[in-house]
């Protein structure tokens, strides 16, 4: 019995005495200011460098908050409300036990009342209510880091998921004493999600949509405020043989992240932002909305890596992939890449592949082009462009009314034959997917793009397989 208590002693006063990251509450709480000096603020994807002080200070912090209109996707403006002129807010860093004097300024040209809620404040509403600001006013309050940890901040005035929505969310770190272990490169990512009046892609300048925000039903879920943020020439980037850490956080106002690098497992992960308990090997992270997670990797191969929110409906449609360059040698003990395309022939398919040539039926008439067409569309087609034709919006193209069909039937022929890789646009809209080449009879082929133009209102023309096969890229299956 006695043995019992004094484990269960044991075991409080360490849980009391702090973390193997970071001191207590009442050590940081006692930790005298040494000195002031202002916050090193920075903008996504970037994040100011580590603390290496060994004592707490006074640390100055001005804050801005701006509503300014801007690309949530390619021809899609919005008027983000901002803490530091961008989504996601500015990175706050500094060292647990630092004194924070917080100064919010309300541009003048605003039009909305602000505040700030602070996940690493101990005190009601996180500072919500002492920094509430009317446009062109500054509020000014203080409070004292005692938790080490990676925490959100965001805007909390009424109704708060429209000023969430709007953009208005950051991260702030409160490094441990010891500081975090030492990496090659630290970066910055936030997810939010989006409404607006019209669907996605809508063009022209979009209003917020309380009615979807309540439905919980997002047009947009974007890393670092819009669609493509972090790719192409923005995307992260680091060497081979690197470290990389990246401070990821959701915020919201409604949707948690299914944290997710493709081809890159996390070595290290702080799960929740707590900067005492590292999980090891993870591959997916959940973060919350209001939460955020540190994730840790090397670099051990070059290449494109996607970063997503793993609901990849969010992914692939609605704007949540980013991406990380590694540039460097390969190890193809690491990873190969492609090293064989092989034939493969199950057992008994060799035959069904020879009566399927022999005895493949043979349209004598347009009609029965369009027939027989139908079904190699149900085959090969419909489960990308869908059965009526319509195509999935930023993914798959229509071909229902399809301009770039009914533009030129030699080039379907090529698209079908050779397949696709480079960007096209459809009635007005860009694609960027991959088609692949049909490995398809020229009867086939044919068949099918009658049927095609014949249906849903297009041109009504027929392919012959005669123009097929003198158009074809890829070489006859
Ligand atoms: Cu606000």
């Amino acid at each position: 019995m006695i043995r019992t208590l004094s484990s269960g002693a044991v075991l409080a006063a360490v849980l009391f005495a702090g973390s193997a990251y970071g001191a207590s509450r009442d050590e940081n709480l006692a930790d005298p200011i040494v000195g002031v000096e202002d916050a090193v603020l920075t903008d996504a994807p970037n994040v100011p460098p580590p603390i290496h002080r060994d004592h707490a200070t006074k640390v100055i912090i001005h804050l801005e908050v701006r509503e300014l209109e801007g690309r949530l996707a390619d021809g899609v403006r919005y008027t983000f409300w901002t803490f530091g002129g961008h989504v996601p807010g500015k990175f706050i860093r500094i060292r647990e036990g630092d004194e924070v004097e917080f100064h919010l300024d309300n541009h003048p040209n605003n039009k909305n009342p602000h505040n700030i809620d602070l996940h690493a404040v101990n005190g009601p509403g996180g500072g919500a209510a002492a920094s509430l600001t009317a446009p062109g006013h500054s509020s000014v309050f203080s409070f004292k880091a005692l938790n080490p940890g990676l925490f959100v901040y965001h805007c909390a005035t009424a109704p708060v998921a429209m000023h969430v929505g709007n953009g208005m969310y950051g991260l702030i770190l409160v490094e441990p004493k010891q500081g975090l272990p030492k990496v090659d490169r630290e970066y910055y990512l936030m997810q939010g999600d989006f409404y607006t009046h019209g669907a996605n892609g809508e063009q022209g300048l979009q209003p917020f949509s309380m009615a979807k925000a309540l439905d919980e039903k997002p047009d947009y879920v974007v890393f670092n405020g819009s669609v493509g943020s972090t790719v192409g020439d923005n995307a992260l980037s680091a060497k081979v043989g690197e470290t990389v850490r990246l401070f990821v956080g959701d915020g919201g106002p409604n949707v948690t992240s299914s944290f997710h690098a493709i081809g890159q497992i996390f070595d290290t992960v702080y799960p929740e932002g707590d900067l005492s308990a590292p999980a090891h090997n993870v591959q997916t992270t959940a973060i919350p909305a209001g939460g955020a997670a540190v994730t840790e990797f090397k670099m051990s191969a070059p290449g494109t890596f996607i970063l997503v929110d793993h609901s990849l409906e969010r992914a692939f449609n609605r704007g949540a992939l980013a991406q990380l360059k590694a540039t460097g040698p390969e190890d193809k003990l690491v990873y190969s890449g492609k090293q064989f395309d092989l034939v493969y022939q199950p057992e008994g398919t060799g035959i069904r592949v020879v009566t399927q040539g022999v005895q493949a039926p043979v349209a004598h008439t347009k009609d029965e082009r369009v027939k027989l067409g139908a079904d190699v569309f149900t085959n090969n087609c419909q489960a990308c462009h869908q059965e009526n034709g319509e195509g999935v919006p930023n993914a798959f193209p229509p071909l229902a009314k399809s301009d770039y069909l009914n533009g030129d039937k030699i080039r379907a022929i090529k698209t079908v034959t050779g397949g696709l890789e480079t960007k096209l646009v459809v009635n007005g809209h860009e694609f960027n997917g991959v088609m692949p080449a049909w490995s398809l009879s020229d009867e086939d082929i044919a068949d099918v793009l009658t049927y095609v133009y014949n249906t849903w209102g297009n041109s009504g023309l027929e392919v012959t397989p005669e123009e097929v096969n003198s158009h074809r890229i890829q070489a006859k299956p």
